[in-house]
């Protein structure tokens, strides 16, 4: 059944624009205070909210305001992640795209669960070798921020398949938000005039990207609007031609322009080719609850199942949240995981992947028993020393649930923050960069957390390793939480921490979110750990058991929906690290 949304003028429909927008502004400013903010604010509210009959939480107000309209004019989950998507690729330019790609779990009602994957690939010039210099030796420059670092992106394709198979309403209906917030503009928060006001320099080697974010080259301040004409034309042929308003035509002919102006490699037939694939879950069980994540391209999935069965055979709430002991027994199930990764995770297009014996209770036994309690690194060493590289924040999470109990994670990233810093002209759009998760070279493993193992080098078409860990966790065939996080490798960890702390910790939806938390990757040898994540003198019982601890900033941005086991009614938890994470329900 298609259902049919009001027509944009309706005010259950509009998007956020200058007067309510105003208000969430000033919403935030109050929150970024230190204002404890009241959880009734509507339409989009920043602090936790509870609903009955459906539930968006995403990185900008308006963004999770345009899905909660579209939930309350009756469409369903899978439509309310494609107009919380696309309303994100206007506001929130550091992460939110059409010129990325991702990933998408969705839950149905009866159980059942598939993943959308829409993650980048490589174009077909693409080699192992592609990021080396004239020089003959590894660029940093080339692999992460040249027009050779951008991936053929995948977002608009993914919501295009997901609408297809799953979705109820009409696909035009699901683009309007976002056009309209590209065309009449919307309210900048502090947050994000902060960002762009600190990106200035940098963005002058863009021009096309200054002009989309400054004002005659001046930045926005907080509570202005933002507009981006460019960006609503392209939206406005997505609307009306779905995919192929994005992959064909005028909008690949600026891409291709692009590239060619740039050196970068990506043709109109590698837009042409471009395909989102449906792939089967990862599923995983931690102490009966049922864990549903994403299966390679993306690590993610596999790692968190890997960690969670190793977790499975220790006392964890006995150990107790915030000790060395249970730090320890975390950070070497991290260990155990992030050196499979390296080993094995890739594309399964490409590579053969061996999940199910990486996914296997048994193995996870056998990794297990290597363990010493009191030791780090005894069956499986990280021989490289260094501090840990820190890992960009700008990806971005959401997580929808509807009235009927369908679930959708989505986690979709342009890489580091505004990715390439390449403004398609003409398109108003940001590339992404994503050919930086291809490994740099055949064999470069070094301190800055550079590892040169087969399966993840670029190759014509393959798509790069991820850590994006979209997932749901359900138990008895009940929706309990739709969970996940930015933040490079450390997403992978950072869901791992989300699930403990709900099922062995029994936190309440806010401390399972707020809770501190820690990242080890294998190599090199040290974690990362947020303040207060256990009492400093703590972490000196750690360090004589041989971790290297760093005390770091903040890990993750998790934005998540959890059900309430005894009402059923949905609770929104905007992370708390993140000023302008909203929650919108009804
Ligand atoms: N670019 C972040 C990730 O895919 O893991």
């Amino acid at each position: 059944m298609r259902v049919k949304l009001p027509s944009p003028d309706d005010p259950g429909m509009r998007p956020l624009k200058a007067t309510a927008g105003a208000a969430i502004a000033l919403l935030a400013l109050a929150a970024c205070a230190g204002d404890p903010i009241d959880s009734s604010p509507t339409p989009a509210t920043r602090g936790v909210l509870q609903a009955e009959a459906g539930m968006v939480v995403s990185a900008y107000p308006d963004a999770s305001e345009a899905g909660a309209a579209v939930l309350r004019a009756g469409g369903n989950a899978v439509d309310a992640a494609i107009a919380t998507g696309l309303a994100l690729a206007v506001t929130h330019p550091t992460a939110g795209n059409i010129g990325g790609g991702g990933f998408m779990i969705i839950r149905f009602p009866d159980g059942r669960a598939t993943a959308i994957d829409f993650r980048e690939k490589a174009p077909l010039r693409a080699h192992p070798e592609m990021f080396v210099g004239e020089d003959g030796e590894y660029s940093y420059q080339i692999h992460h921020r040249s027009h050779l670092a951008v991936g053929v992106p995948g977002t608009v394709a993914g919501f295009a398949l997901a609408h297809e198979r799953y979705g109820s309403a009409d696909w035009p209906e699901l683009v309007e938000p976002s056009v309209t917030l590209a065309r009449d503009g919307f309210v900048v928060s502090e947050r994000l005039a902060a960002s762009l006001e600190g990106r200035m320099e940098a963005f002058r080697d863009y021009p096309a990207t200054f002009e989309q974010f400054y004002r005659d080259g001046v930045p926005y301040r907080p509570g202005e609007i933002l507009a981006q004409s460019d960006l609503a034309g392209t939206l406005e042929r997505i609307r009306d031609e779905g995919r192929d308003g994005f992959y064909r035509g005028a909008t690949a002919r600026l891409i291709a322009e692009e590239m060619e102006r740039g050196g970068g490699w990506i043709t109109e037939e590698d837009l042409a080719r471009y395909e989102a694939q449906e792939r089967e879950p990862i599923r995983g069980s931690y102490r009966g609850h049922e864990i549903i994540s994403m299966p390679p391209p993306s690590s993610g999935g596999t790692a968190l199942v890997q960690m969670l069965n190793i977790l499975e055979g220790v006392d964890v709430a006995g150990l107790g949240a915030g000790t060395p002991e249970y730090a320890h027994h975390l950070i070497e199930s991290m260990r155990h995981a992030f050196r499979d990764r390296a080993m094995h995770l890739a594309d399964p297009d490409f590579a053969d992947v061996p999940v199910a014996r990486l996914t296997s209770k048994e193995y996870a036994a056998e990794l297990r028993a290597g363990i010493d309690a009191t030791a780090a690194g005894v069956s499986n060493p990280s021989d490289v020393e260094g501090a840990p590289p820190a890992e960009s924040m700008e990806t971005t999470h959401y997580s929808v649930v509807d009235a009927d109990g369908m679930a959708v994670s989505v986690t979709y990233t342009l890489e580091g923050g505004y990715g390439s810093y390449i403004t398609v002209p003409g398109a108003g759009f940001l590339l992404n960069n994503e050919m930086g998760d291809f490994n740099a070279r055949p064999g470069l493993t070094d301190a800055r957390g550079l590892i040169g193992t087969e399966p993840n080098l670029a190759r014509p078409e393959q798509r790069m390793l991820s850590s994006m860990t979209p997932t749901i966790v359900a138990r008895d065939g009940e929706l309990v939480a739709v969970i996940g996080s930015p933040g490079g490798r450390t997403i992978i960890n950072t869901v791992l921490q989300l699930v403990v702390n709900l099922v062995d910790f029994r936190e309440s939806p806010e401390e399972i979110v707020a809770a501190k938390r820690l990242h080890h990757q294998w190599l090199p040898n040290a974690v990362r750990m947020e303040t207060g994540f256990m009492p400093e003198a703590d972490g000196e019982r750690l360090a004589a058991m041989g971790h290297e601890v760093n005390w770091g900033r903040g890990q993750g941005i998790a934005h998540c929906i959890f059900v309430d086991a005894e009402t059923g009614a949905l609770v929104g938890v905007p992370d708390p690290r993140d000023s302008d994470g909203a929650a919108a329900g009804h």
